[in-house]
């Protein structure tokens, strides 16, 4: 299994892979939507020439005036196909994406989605920040995850994510 940045020829099977893990399409439509935008990361898993994994992360936007400059990026979503999760593979998605969003400059991770999950990877409740969502989500649901020391110490305000989530199906 190799993680590596998708190419042309993936995007069918990444339609795939999130729509089968998540068991609708919602997500495999936001991911077109979202692919190509500046800033976006998008990674696969890769067994051979299959596709089993999937993850994409997103400029997020801060409505701190001061936070403006800070490249922040919106994790999700991350897909594993049903056939190849309980392997790892999630978790490794996870972490050389971060690692990818570290090299590219950004400070600050946020994550939408299960606490006890992203938790294991360093993710703290938005609640310890200064940061807050701007979807209203059960508390611990909206986690940040700081890629230096301090970097939270500059990031407050309301977390806008690109209009695509909103506008999709
Ligand atoms: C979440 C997901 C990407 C994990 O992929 P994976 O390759 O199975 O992950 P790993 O093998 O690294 O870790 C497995 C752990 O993930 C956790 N997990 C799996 N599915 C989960 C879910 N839907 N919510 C929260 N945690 C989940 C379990 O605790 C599991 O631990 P275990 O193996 O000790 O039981 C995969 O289950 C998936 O595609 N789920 C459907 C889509 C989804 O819910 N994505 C996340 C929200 S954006």
């Amino acid at each position: 299994m190799m993680i590596r940045a998708e190419h042309p020829a993936d995007i069918e099977s990444i339609y795939q892979v999130n729509a089968i893990a998540f068991g609708r399409e919602h997500e495999a439509k936001l991911v077109n939507r979202l692919r190509g935008l500046p800033h976006t990361l998008s990674l696969v898993a890769a067994v051979g020439d299959a596709i089993v994994g999937h993850i994409f992360f997103s400029p997020v936007t801060l409505e701190d005036v001061n936070a403006k400059n800070l490249m922040v990026l919106g994790l999700g979503p991350v897909a594993v196909r049903p056939d190849h999760q309980h392997q790892g593979i999630g978790s490794q998605l996870i972490r050389q994406g971060v690692e990818h969003c570290r090299q590219r400059g950004s400070r600050t991770v946020v994550v939408l989605g299960d606490p006890q999950f992203y938790t294991r990877f360093g993710f703290t409740p938005a609640e310890e920040s200064a940061l807050r969502c701007e979807y209203t989500v059960p508390e611990g649901a909206f986690r940040v995850l700081e890629l230096e020391p301090g970097a939270l110490q500059n990031c407050r305000g309301l977390v806008r994510y690109c209009p695509e989530f909103a506008h999709c199906e």
